[in-house]
C-alpha cells in the first residue's frame, strides 16, 4: 500500500490553509499598501511580486497568512499565489534573520573561493545552509551566481554586493553584523534589515539618506568587453589594488611578474580588496595604470 507525502510527514513547502488571519490594525495598514500597490498596474494580478514582498516586509518570510492577503487583493486562488512564491528564491518560507548573508558558490566564485568562504561561514556561525545564528541577526545560505562573477567571490547581504571576498573578510563581515557595527556593501545603498528591503522592493520609497544617489555603477572590470566592443584597447588583465596604495605604472608591468599569491586564476589567492575589509579599503577592483 502507498502512503501520501502528508501520511509520511513529509513537507512539499505548500501552505495549509486556511491560515490565521492578520490583526485587524495590520490587515488595515497592509491593504492601504496594497491597493497603492496595484494602482500601478493595468492588471491587478501583475501586481504579485511586489505584494509578496510586502508581505515579506511584514514578517520577514511569506507566511500562509500573507499568501492568503495577497490571494485575497488580487482575486485569485492561494494555489496560483503560492506556485509563484515558491518559485522565487528572493522570498523566505520560513523566520530568518535580519540579515541574509548570500555566498555565492556558483562555477566562478567557488572556484575564486566561495566553496571556501561558505564552508568556513558554516563552520564560524555554527549553523548550515538556510539557517539562521541564535540572536537572529544572520541566515546563511549558498546561492548562485549574482551577475557579478568580474568580482568573484560575490557574497550578497540583502541583495547587496561584498565584492571580492575572502574568508577573513567575509568573517569579520558577519562578525559587524551580529555586533551591531556599521557594515557598508562594497557598491549600492548601505544596508539595512531584510523587512526594510523587502518593502524597498516593493516599491515604496528608499527613504535612507544617500541611498538613492548611491547607486551602483559598473566597475573597471565590468568594463572591458565594453571597452572591446567599442573598438578600444583593453589592458592587459585586470588587477585588484591589494594595498590601498598607488597602482603600478604601465612600464612596470613589462617587468612584474605575478606571485602565485597575486595570479587571479589562483583557487588560493581570492583577491582581499572588499570595502569591508579595513585592511584593503579600496573597494571595487581597479584597472592596471588607473
Ligand atoms: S559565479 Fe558568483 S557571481 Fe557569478
Amino acid at each position: 500500500m502507498t502512503t501520501s507525502s502528508s501520511e509520511q510527514g513529509v513537507s512539499l513547502g505548500m501552505p495549509e490553509l486556511p491560515a490565521p488571519a492578520y490583526p485587524d490594525d495590520v490587515r488595515a495598514r497592509l491593504e492601504r499598501d496594497a491597493r497603492e500597490i496595484i494602482a500601478r498596474y493595468p492588471d491587478s494580478r501583475s501586481a504579485l511580486l511586489p505584494l509578496l514582498h510586502l508581505v515579506q516586509s511584514e514578517e520577514g518570510h511569506v507566511t500562509r497568512t500573507g499568501m492568503r492577503f495577497c490571494a485575497d487583493m488580487l482575486h485569485l486562488t492561494t494555489a496560483e499565489v503560492t506556485a509563484v512564491a515558491t518559485f522565487y528564491t528572493m522570498y523566505r518560507r520560513r523566520p530568518s534573520g535580519d540579515y541574509q548573508v548570500g555566498v555565492c558558490t556558483n562555477t566562478l566564485c567557488a572556484v575564486m573561493g566561495g566553496d571556501a568562504i561558505f564552508e568556513a561561514l558554516q563552520e564560524h556561525l555554527g549553523v548550515g545552509n538556510g539557517e539562521t545564528t541564535d540572536d537572529g541577526k544572520v541566515t546563511l545560505e549558498h546561492i548562485e551566481c549574482n551577475a557579478a562573477c568580474d568580482y568573484a567571490p560575490v557574497v550578497m547581504v540583502n541583495w547587496e554586493f561584498f565584492d571580492n571576498q575572502t574568508v577573513q573578510s567575509a568573517k569579520r563581515m558577519v562578525d559587524d553584523l551580529r555586533a551591531g557595527a556599521p557594515v557598508s556593501p562594497t557598491r549600492g545603498a548601505p544596508l539595512c534589515t531584510f523587512k526594510e528591503t523587502a518593502r524597498i522592493l516593493a516599491g515604496f520609497p528608499d527613504e535612507r539618506e544617500g541611498a538613492a544617489e548611491a547607486g551602483g555603477s559598473a566597475g573597471p572590470a565590468s568594463l572591458v568587453g565594453l571597452k572591446l566592443a567599442k573598438g578600444e584597447t583593453a589592458p592587459a588583465r585586470v588587477v585588484h589594488p591589494r594595498d590601498g596604495g598607488p597602482h603600478e605604472e604601465p612600464q612596470d608591468r613589462a617587468v612584474h611578474e605575478p606571485s602565485p599569491a597575486e595570479h587571479l586564476s589562483s583557487h588560493d589567492a581570492p583577491q582581499d580588496t572588499s570595502a569591508s575589509d579595513p585592511a584593503h579599503p579600496a573597494g571595487p577592483t581597479a584597472e592596471e595604470g588607473e
